[in-house]
């Protein structure tokens, strides 16, 4: 049976679980292709039950031509055959639950792939038809509807439109490619041309995505990421943005920081509502999917993927009849500084606590720059637009921060969530080779942006040189992996207590095992400037976390005893970057 996190009923368990990001194609390779697959998770099930986690979050694991890393779907109701098959998912499924592991799958509502049958028969049917109206089809701009319908941009660069051929329209990857001048209509896609935007106005898209949800909650998936949860709702216009700066113009919405975001007029601003994020009508969806889920035992949860810049429009998904909990993107963005950690750790349990919600605590993902990397940079905060690739960063210090972090986000209340590799300390990888490139983010912006590809290279396992268990020796991985991960496969961690492999697993036995640790409240402690200091829990149970952000060492508050440290501490002195957890 799945396990409950301290203090959480097997109800609310999300309230405290910890949930690991695994991306498929990069977690383990079980039949040496290269790319990870259903078959590498398995095999490493043992693994991450040992790590401590309560969930898996999987990254899109349909059939997909991989346009955008699986996150343009062309079946909602199978697996990519590279990951694996129906049927192995579902073993999957058992075997975690077995295990005491509980899992979720990436929902991608927002667009589709150009494979799916339903954009086949889109572009085959004339314009004006019913198979067209499930998607977004507009004739084009100018004389002879040779500029998009309108200004919208793609997130990852270029035009949000691409028109579609005029004469014997077929659907394939090369159908966006193809735009050729001649009258054809064009069709919307915030992301890649092979990622149209569904009409979530249109009653068959809704039907069939409540279809999916039960789909796979029939299968013993316990939750949902819903991908780009706030764009789903357009103006039914399709309004211009205008000359006012967007998320959609100067940060890719959906992969943007929600501090780097300033909206033309979220729904209900002065300036109206834009017309294509967090728009009022956004919500009538979740609530249905709210209802699906809850008449599944009431155990089964909604997790939105939403970035926006006002901590009380986001709070607005969290109703009692909307999503359980959204990613903490004000957390992952925010530099490694205490009282910009503060700032957004006040504002978070404040805007959760108006609506009766469980914060969530991120430091990484696959859309960012690990952390380890941004923590030994100059400027520590994280930026969609501005990755700073190649800037310096001193990985020991970014490493010590980490672990610092680590120990922070694991003691906040709420749900945390892990990314594939932070536990090893993995660092981004900057250097590979621009052929090698596969993120739409690099062909899209012109290669001024290499995208993400640096924090998808494949997991080391063991052994000394590539593929590091990843795969069956001499397999290729499908990125290469540095050669000093030697150092840091799982195997080499696992015999070391000063590795970050054994802080992972110690901090998150503690918090499953801490009463303080589970769903009580915080409280701020006096602290010196650049220090963070507070109580989790009340009386003999409580827990004191203290994280030393400044460049000097700070004196520990009174305490019997260091339950944790991320680092080594000498007497009764708090090293900089290094946090404790004191009783
Ligand atoms: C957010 C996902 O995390 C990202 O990887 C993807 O590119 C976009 N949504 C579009 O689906």
């Amino acid at each position: 049976m799945p396990s409950t996190g301290q203090g959480a009923s097997a109800h609310d368990w999300w309230r405290t679980a910890a949930i690991y990001e695994v991306y498929v194609r990069s977690f383990a390779d079980g039949n040496g292709d290269g790319v990870g697959d259903l078959a590498g998770v398995r095999a490493r099930l043992p693994y991450l039950a040992e790590l401590g986690i309560d969930a898996i979050w999987f990254a899109p694991w349909y059939p997909s031509p991989m346009a955008d890393a699986g996150y343009d779907v062309a079946d909602y109701r199978a697996i990519e055959p590279l990951f694996g098959s129906l049927a192995e998912a579902e073993k999957l499924i058992t075997e975690a639950h077995d295990l005491g592991i509980r899992i979720i799958i990436d929902v991608v509502p927002n667009h589709g792939s150009d494979q799916q049958p339903w954009f086949a028969r889109a572009l085959a049917a004339p314009p004006g038809s019913a198979e067209r109206s499930r998607y977004h089809f507009r004739p084009g701009r100018g004389p002879g509807g040779e500029l998009p319908p309108n200004d919208w941009t793609s997130m990852f660069g270029g035009p949000a439109w691409t028109r579609t051929p005029s004469a014997e329209p077929t659907a394939g990857p090369s159908a966006g490619e193809r735009a050729d001048g001649a009258p054809g209509e064009w069709y919307l896609h915030l992301f890649t041309p092979g990622q149209p935007d569904f009409n979530w106005a249109h009653p068959d898209v809704r039907a069939e995505f409540a279809s999916v949800l039960r789909f796979w909650f029939d299968r013993g998936v316990d939750g949902l990421r819903i991908d780009s949860a706030a764009l789903l709702a357009k103006d039914p216009g399709l309004a211009d943005l205008g000359a006012t700066p967007t998320p959609g113009s100067s940060a890719p919405v959906g992969t943007a920081p929600a501090s780097a975001v300033a909206p033309a007029g979220a729904a209900g601003e002065p300036d109206g509502p834009h017309p294509f994020i967090d728009r009022d009508e956004v919500h009538e969806i979740y609530q249905e999917w709210r209802r699906i889920a809850d008449s599944y035992r009431g155990d089964r949860v909604l997790i939105g993927e939403v970035w926006l810049p006002d901590a009380q429009r986001l709070a607005r998904y969290l109703l009692p009849d909307e999503l359980h909990s959204v990613f903490n993107f004000d957390f992952l963005c925010c530099a490694w500084d205490a009282a910009a950690l503060r700032g957004v750790i006040d504002t978070t349990l404040d805007a959760h606590d108006r609506v009766g919600a469980t914060p969530t605590w991120v430091l990484s993902n696959h859309d960012v720059v690990r952390h380890v990397t941004r923590y030994g940079r100059a400027d520590t905060a994280f930026s969609m637009t501005d990755r700073q690739i190649g800037e310096p960063s001193d990985l020991a210090l970014g490493t010590r921060r980490a672990r610092a972090a680590a120990l922070l986000t694991f003691s906040l209340p709420g749900g945390v969530y892990l990314y594939q590799g932070d536990e090893l300390g993995l660092p981004e990888v900057e250097d590979l080779p621009e052929e090698l490139l596969q993120d739409p983010m690099w062909e899209r912006s012109g290669h001024t942006n290499r995208g993400r590809d640096g924090c998808r290279v494949p997991l080391p396992w063991s052994g000394d040189a590539a593929p590091f268990g990843y795969g069956p020796e001499g397999s290729s991985p499908w990125l290469p992996q540095p050669a000093e991960w030697k150092n840091l496969t799982a195997e080499a961690q696992s015999g070391d207590p000063g590795s970050m492999l054994s802080l992972y697993r110690r901090a998150l036995r503690l918090r499953r095992a801490e009463p303080g640790l589970g769903t009580a409240g915080l409280a701020w402690l006096p602290s010196p400037d650049g220090v963070l200091c507070f109580r989790r829990g009340e009386g003999p149970a409580a827990v004191t976390v203290i994280v030393n952000l400044s460049a000097e060492p700070v004196d520990l508050p009174p305490h019997g005893e260091i339950l944790l440290s991320s680092g080594p501490v000498s007497g009764s002195l708090l090293p900089p970057d290094t946090a404790a957890w004191l009783r």
